[in-house]
């Protein structure tokens, strides 16, 4: 091209890149995915799963129109936000034809006009032309390659963004093992809020080796949080847990988690076999040693009675057995791990009197000569406690052995009358 005309070369040279440019812009505006349509699909398949999940609600509350219209609004929403962006990334293509075409006719006016000049000729500028047409379509497949590579880390981005964010629990670098727990674990001031609303405020009480360690008082005055910050769901915001002396914070996570066991509120099993739901306890267990803790749990009599025994699959989230089997089998669990700390949340409240008893003895076996901090409703269940913690709406209210706590006359006192009524 050059050796037919250099002038004209130049004027490619610099003609091209900057149209080049331009159009880069206007194609690649027009092949941008919306960010709303992905967020509409997620929201389309959060419903869907939510009410797929929840059919029993839904059916048993009249709710079918309800939820059809809520995924007809939303399918609706993202069906035309996509339309609209296929359309727009559709003419991307035509688009960038169309303008190439427009920017050859440029160079073609600037070589009629050499031509006119004389500084051409007529078969010299055809003979231009043929090369530069074989010449541009590797060079657009060139940017188009980048194009595809540049959308690939803008994805890859996203994804990468997510897989970087950062865990808000963290390890201190020069973290401890917590090796033995010895004496004792102690809350000192703590103050805890989820977003901006404190739900715990200064609260202080010691947990000995050893003892039994209860928390009684009104629904959503903070129990739960309480056991929930001890192996570090969360941190604290204010104040500090410390055990053995030592604020958690210093103890490597999977050391001083290790030393849990816990049967929580809302009983977490996996679709499964119920032998695999209670190994998570401990992965290095023998069956006899499932078997063993599924007894002490008085889980192993309905656990044989199903068709496969230990086999048997339980559904999404155990949802193939009655709610007092699924708590005896985060109770084996717990048992199978032979912690050193137990946390018990309302770990019998779905069972009947008679299973209660049952699993309260075992549990009574597997508390003694440890340490457990246990959480319920019922207070014949830890009258025995060597120390009992009335929360109160993110406060400590009292703190005492069940008779002091009655001679006292306080919230407890009065908890436990109305339950005698
Ligand atoms: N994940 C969360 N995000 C925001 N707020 C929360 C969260 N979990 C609990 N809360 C709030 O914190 C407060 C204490 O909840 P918590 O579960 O500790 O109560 P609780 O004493 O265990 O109650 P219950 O006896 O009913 O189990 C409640 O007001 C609740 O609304
Ligand atoms: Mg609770």
């Amino acid at each position: 091209m050059i050796a037919i005309s250099w002038k004209l070369t130049i004027f490619t040279l610099i003609y091209l890149p900057i149209v080049g440019l331009i159009i880069g812009r206007i194609v690649k505006k027009l092949r941008k995915p919306a960010l709303t349509a992905q967020e509409q699909f997620g929201e389309l398949t959060s419903v869907l799963d939510e009410s797929i999940a929840g059919v029993k609600v839904v059916k048993g509350y009249g709710g079918e129109e309800f939820f059809g219209d809520r995924f007809a609004r939303i399918n609706k929403a993202y069906s035309d936000v996509s339309r609209k962006m296929m359309y727009r990334q559709q003419l991307a293509s035509p688009m960038s034809e169309f303008l190439g075409i427009l920017a050859a006719a440029g160079l073609m006016v600037a070589g009629g006009l050499l031509v006119v000049g004389g500084s051409l000729d007529a078969s010299g500028f055809l003979a231009y032309i043929g090369i530069f047409s074989q010449v541009t379509r590797p060079i657009r497949q060139f940017t188009d390659a980048f194009a595809n590579i540049n959308q690939g880390i803008a994805a890859g981005e996203r994804v990468l963004a997510l897989l970087d964010s950062k865990n808000p629990i963290t390890e201190k670098p020069d973290a401890i093992d917590l090796t033995d727990f010895k004496e004792s674990i102690e809350f000192r001031n703590v103050s805890f809020a989820y977003e901006e609303r404190e739900v715990l405020s200064n609260v202080s009480f010691t947990i000995r080796k050893g003892e039994t360690v209860a928390l009684v008082g009104p629904s959503g005055g903070g129990k739960s949080t309480i056991s929930d910050l001890i192996p570090r769901f969360y941190d604290v915001t204010a104040g500090e847990i410390l055990i053995d002396g030592r604020n958690i914070k210093d103890y490597t996570l999977a050391s001083l988690r290790e030393k849990f066991g816990m049967v929580s509120q809302e009983t977490i099993l996996f679709n499964d076999t119920i032998e695999n739901n209670i190994l998570l306890g401990d992965l290095n267990a023998s069956h006899e040693e499932v078997v063993a803790a599924a007894k002490v749990a008085n889980a192993d009599g309905f656990i044989v009675d199903t068709p496969e025994g230990y086999n048997t699959n339980i559904g999404d989230r155990g949802s193939k057995l009655s709610g007092g089997q699924r708590q005896r089998l985060s109770i084996a669990r717990a048992v199978l791990k032979n912690p050193e700390i137990l946390i018990l949340d309302e770990a019998t409240s779905a069972l009947d009197t008679e299973s209660e008893q049952l699993v309260q003895t075992a549990l009574d076996k597997l508390q003694s000569g440890r340490t457990s901090l246990v959480i319920a409703h019922r207070l014949s269940t830890i009258h025995n406690a060597n120390k009992i913690v009335v929360i109160d709406a993110g406060h400590v209210a009292e703190q005492g052995t069940h008779d002091e706590l009655i001679a006292k006359g306080g919230i407890y006192a009065k908890l436990i009358e109305m339950q005698q009524v």
